[in-house]
């Protein structure tokens, strides 16, 4: 992302030929990290797998999870609570709690393999390339400092920008993100929910980090304020060309700010691709019963449908299909053998049987439902689910999109 006034001083600005060599054309105005690939793709998470570890058992809290951001993507992560959703955004910067461990699979952000890194390495990439914002992140503030004084932190402590030049950048991150330099002076508890949300992002951006991972940044205020700080990511994105992690329970949100979207199922992927693709055209049973959970006001429905039963424990998950045993679609197959992920023609990716690596994308595997409110590959244009029996629609042509 770019930063009009590089602080002078600053390791980062790059001076010299190799600071010039290493930076990225176009965007990053910072050089990217030393042993960084400058073709790899931004962020490259492969087989990420997570347990914590309890007295008595394992919690496989996210299982084999993979997925890229490109430059300048926002990618969404929605799923049901407790699905590993903040537990992977953790993994990505190792910030686990004590009993967390990742144990098995590789982070690369520019091509670096930050799993392996030790510690005291990590703190280059931590908050400095991958920056998180938290619900309720404005209650972490410290009452007793001003906010200015508060953004001027990192760039004090991680970059060894000179106190007054910090509070200056400070003052600037604050107008960025929509709070008067003046108001830089007041105390947390001077300002609202709201303003207090955008310290805490005004922080976030203050190292220029490559990444920022909001994990339901906006979930703690009111809906007015929430659309306020969507609207301010919506801007920092095109602004500064930032990439962002939102993670998320609302699925308009997803829609309306993400190119991507990632489904997680009991800590694993169900589906992942393109917003528009994966809201108009759901393969996986669980996305198609999440949507239909979700109220839509293009939709001619009444009542919203609820997914029958509970995720599985994951200490212990089913062997095969995690979804298995709230999915309308289940087979014997489903029971015995765990879905391998599949990449579609149009590049979604999905976990289920209905989708054998043969598939078209747009015949399942069966279309005959073992329950019967349940539509397969149905051509509505609209939405299967009804008044009366709401019901998931999956494959071609199926719900329609959440918002947008
Ligand atoms: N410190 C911990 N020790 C043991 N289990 C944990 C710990 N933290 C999380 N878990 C478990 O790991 C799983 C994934 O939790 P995680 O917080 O990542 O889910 P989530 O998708 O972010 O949920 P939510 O939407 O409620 O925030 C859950 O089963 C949760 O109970
Ligand atoms: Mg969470």
């Amino acid at each position: 992302m770019t930063i009009a006034n590089p602080p002078p001083g600053d390791p980062r600005t790059g001076a010299g030929a190799a600071g010039a060599a290493a930076r990225v054309a176009g965007r990053r105005q910072w050089p990217l990290p030393r042993d960084a690939d400058p073709k790899a793709p931004l962020l490259e998470v492969e087989h990420l797998t997570t347990h914590f570890r309890l007295a008595s058992a394992t919690v496989h809290a996210v299982d084999d999870v993979s997925f890229r951001l490109n430059d300048g993507e926002a990618l969404g992560i929605a799923g049901e609570s407790g699905c590993g959703k903040t537990t992977t955004a953790l993994s990505l910067v190792r910030l686990l709690p004590s009993n967390g461990r990742i144990v098995g699979g590789s982070v690369k952000l520019f091509g670096i393999d930050l799993v392996h890194k030790s510690e005291n390495a990590l703190r280059r990439y931590r908050g400095r390339e991958i920056a998180i914002v938290f619900q309720g992140a404005m209650n972490a503030l410290n009452p007793v400092r001003r906010v200015r004084d508060q953004v001027a932190e990192p760039l004090e402590e991680r970059l060894d920008v000179p106190r007054r030049e910090a509070r200056r950048r400070a003052d600037e991150l604050l107008e960025l993100v929509g709070i008067p330099r003046a108001r830089g002076a007041a105390y947390p508890h001077e300002l609202s929910g709201g303003m207090r949300q955008r310290s805490m992002i005004a922080m976030a951006l203050a190292c220029d980090p490559a990444v920022i991972i909001g994990d339901e940044p906006t979930t703690a205020l009111d809906v007015m304020v929430q659309a306020q700080i969507l609207e301010l990511f919506e801007r920092l994105r095109h602004t500064l060309g930032l990439s962002l992690i939102l993670i998320t329970h609302d699925l308009s949100v997803i829609a309306e700010t993400c190119d991507r979207v990632l489904v997680m199922y009991a800590g694993k992927v169900a589906e992942e691709g393109p917003v528009d693709t994966i809201f108009r055209t759901p393969r996986h049973p669980y996305t198609a019963k999440l949507l239909a959970a979700f109220p839509n006001i293009r939709a001619d429905r009444r009542t919203l449908e609820v997914i029958p039963g509970q995720p599985p424990d994951l200490r212990n998950p089913p062997p095969a299909c995690r979804f298995e045993s709230r999915c309308p679609m289940a087979r014997d197959l489903c029971r015995e053998v765990a879905p391998p992920e599949t990449t579609m023609p149009d590049g979604v990716r999905v976990a289920c049987h209905l989708w054998p690596a043969s598939s078209d994308g747009i015949t399942p595997a069966w279309t005959a439902p073992s329950r019967p409110e349940v539509v397969i590959g149905a051509d509505v244009g609209g939405v299967a689910a009804t008044s009366e029996g709401a019901g998931a629609s999956v494959g071609a042509g199926g719900t329609e999109p959440v918002a947008g």
